[in-house]
């Protein structure tokens, strides 16, 4: 776990710092064989992603309507193994925003394969840092009950002055 946390942290303290450069470069880091990196393209392979939400038992959804969030998205982030020239998608989050003030973060997953290994915070990581150089300051997310730990460790606050979300579905 070290090990990862000290190379991500490297990799962060490399990474340039405007939003635009951002975009074009992957942070990478190197285990073993593999290569990990991130990537902001949205062009991912629909049935890839619905295979890695399967592999953490999320319920499918109609892949029109995800390809249509995910162009609709303000951010993506993925998350990759590269091993030779095989790629392979482990991560992947989604944050839609107004541009201004506010970003939400969507659809956070990290392939049971890859889980525990720090991969989770630092694919977080990449989506705060990105949110942040757009000037956006209030980012908020959904956490599962059993996940709120791990948003709580990156900083996020559950309920924060008593502020509560709310809900509206169809009957
Ligand atoms: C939640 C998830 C993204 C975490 O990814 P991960 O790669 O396993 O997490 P990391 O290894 O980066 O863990 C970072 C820290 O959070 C902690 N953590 C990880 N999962 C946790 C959980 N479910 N509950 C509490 N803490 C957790 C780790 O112990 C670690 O703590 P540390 O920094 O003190 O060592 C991953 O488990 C996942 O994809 N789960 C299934 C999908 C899901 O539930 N997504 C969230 C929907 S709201």
């Amino acid at each position: 776990m070290g090990f990862w946390k000290s190379l991500f942290s490297t990799t962060d303290a490399a990474a340039p710092k405007s939003a635009e450069t951002d975009r074009q470069t992957v942070p990478t880091v190197t285990v073993g064989n593999s290569r990990i990196l991130f990537s902001t393209d949205r062009d991912i392979d629909l049935y890839e992603l619905e295979e890695l939400c399967d592999a953490v038992g999320w319920s499918r959804r109609p892949l029109r309507k995800v390809k249509k969030a995910i162009q609709h998205s303000f951010l993506v982030v993925s998350m990759w193994e590269q091993r030779g020239t095989q790629r392979r998608l482990i991560g992947f989050s989604r944050a839609t925003s107004d541009h201004a003030f506010n970003a939400t973060i969507w659809d956070v997953v990290v392939h049971p394969d890859f889980q525990g290994k720090g991969l989770g915070k630092a694919l977080m990581r990449q989506m705060i840092k990105r949110l942040r150089s757009e000037d956006i300051s209030n980012i908020t997310l959904f956490a599962d009950p059993h996940v709120i730990d791990f948003y709580r460790g990156l900083g996020f606050m559950p309920d924060p002055e008593g502020i509560k979300g709310m809900f509206w579905y169809p009957d």
